[in-house]
């Protein structure tokens, strides 16, 4: 694993299917940066049953952005467990304007700051495509695709062997369209306010896995080092 010297706080930026997930957990492996999803807070709330959950549910359902409320109060829990002090990596968050003004005063509390936020670049149809042929291993969550990224033995997880595979429930055409959309309205914006900060970096996701994998890398050593 290589190591960080100063542990970063680091925003994956992009629409769904842009990869956040697989660079996020990429890093984590090899930096020992821990991945908080607030995707996947909010789907383990909802298979949980807890009142944020159900209320998450439908709107996740639809396509929708849960409410700040929700997902601040299921982060800033998350925030406060001891291993987030290695570093973090906020893939899915923040995603509105009112998110990352809590995310910049809940850092600044403990002296902290945004290290960079990277905007993921990529094309909308393409995304479409990306989620719409996703699935994951059911027991490691590693992620894969019908036309990218097959288990290289087929029906077996390459990384545990795993050999139950699920799909998210709003990973159709139609609510990944929904999503995009969420996405342009109240998630782009943040582009320009991290601008402002200075610590935008920009990463063309329309490459592989691997290049995007490794300009990823460069980034989180050129800001850690
Ligand atoms: P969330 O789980 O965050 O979903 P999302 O943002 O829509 O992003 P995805 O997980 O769909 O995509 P990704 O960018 O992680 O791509 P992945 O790496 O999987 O959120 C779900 C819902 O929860 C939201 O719609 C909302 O309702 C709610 N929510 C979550 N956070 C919220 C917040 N902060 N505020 C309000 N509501 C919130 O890759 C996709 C596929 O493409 C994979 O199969 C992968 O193998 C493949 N792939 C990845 N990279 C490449 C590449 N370079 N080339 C080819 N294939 C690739």
């Amino acid at each position: 694993m290589d190591t960080v010297t100063t542990p970063a706080v680091l925003i994956l930026l992009g629409p769904p299917g842009a990869g956040k997930g697989t660079q996020a957990r990429m890093l984590e492996e090899r930096f020992g940066l821990i991945q908080l999803s607030t995707g996947d807070l909010l789907r383990a709330a909802v298979a949980a049953g807890t009142p944020a959950g159900l209320a998450a549910k439908t709107v996740m359902e639809a396509g929708g952005l849960v409410s700040d409320e929700i997902v601040l109060a299921i982060l800033q829990d998350r925030m406060a467990e001891p291993d987030v002090t290695a570093g973090v990596i906020l893939d899915g968050f923040p995603r509105t304007a009112g998110q990352a003004a809590a995310l910049d005063a809940l850092l600044a509390a403990s002296g902290q700051k945004v290290t960079a936020a990277v905007s993921l670049d990529v094309d909308d149809e393409a995304m479409i495509a990306r989620v719409a042929g996703r699935f994951t291993c059911a027991a490691c969550g590693e992620g894969y695709h019908d036309s990218f990224k097959q288990p290289a033995v087929a029906g077996c997880c390459d990384k545990c062997g795993g050999v139950a595979f699920k799909r998210r429930a709003d990973d159709t055409a139609e609510t990944a369209r929904a999503r995009l959309d969420a996405y342009h309205a109240q998630t782009a914006p943040l582009i320009a306010h991290y601008r402002g900060m200075g610590v935008l970096r920009s990463v063309d996701a329309m490459d592989s896995i691997d290049t995007v994998a490794s300009a990823l890398g460069s980034i989180v050593e050129d800001v850690s080092a």
